[in-house]
């Protein structure tokens, strides 16, 4: 395979490939929500997530302050509400009435569940140490919930700027992972 030098501007591009998620978070009976590509898996059971989120967003405060949100998963039929969502602030505005986005109540948390969302993990953070360097807010699923009824969720993957892939298909090959 011929290559050439990618500019490390571009690295994420590579890397960033999970899918882009809706962050809810509410403070003081009001609700926001915030697109987030940069997030890991960290743990199994519980589960744990790494999620960047910069402190020049509206959400890291939210996040700071009541230490609960819900990820919520996107599917191509909220493509442009998504990438709306990653593209505005809270901070003045109801992006729930701004993008027609249905806000229901979480079991365990107090931020919403988004309704057109086919899966919406309740979490926790338990564990801020990289907060201030790096943005990075550990996470643990406490309620999740998912609708059965998608089959292969078309899931929004970030690849850079305005570009994302969709996924849907799915393979089996062998493996040990759970
Ligand atoms: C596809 C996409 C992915 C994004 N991923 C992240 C991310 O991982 N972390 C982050 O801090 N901001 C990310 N953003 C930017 C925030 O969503 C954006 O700054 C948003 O306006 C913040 O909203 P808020 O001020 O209401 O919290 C992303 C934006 C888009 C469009």
């Amino acid at each position: 395979m011929a290559k050439k030098s990618l500019p490390l501007s571009k690295v994420y591009s590579l890397l960033e490939s999970g899918p882009t998620v809706l962050v809810t978070t509410a403070r003081n009976g009001r609700s926001n929500i915030m697109a987030m590509s940069w997030h890991m898996m960290i743990d199994f059971e519980p589960p744990l997530v790494g999620c960047v989120i910069s402190d020049q967003n509206y959400s890291y405060s939210l996040l700071k302050a009541t230490k609960e949100c819900v990820i919520n998963i996107p599917t191509l039929e909220i493509a442009e509400q998504t990438v709306g969502c990653g593209n505005t602030t809270g901070a003045k505005t109801d992006k729930f009435a701004t993008f027609g986005l249905t806000a229901s109540p979480a079991k365990q948390v107090r931020a919403p569940l988004i309704e057109e969302c086919y899966a919406n993990l309740e979490c926790r953070v338990v564990d801020t140490k990289m907060v201030n360097k790096y943005g990075m807010f550990v996470v643990e699923v406490v309620k999740a919930w998912i609708a059965p009824s998608v089959k292969k969720p078309e899931t929004l993957h970030h690849i850079g700027k305005e570009n994302f892939m969709v996924a849907g298909k799915h393979i089996k090959l062998k493996s040990k992972m759970k």
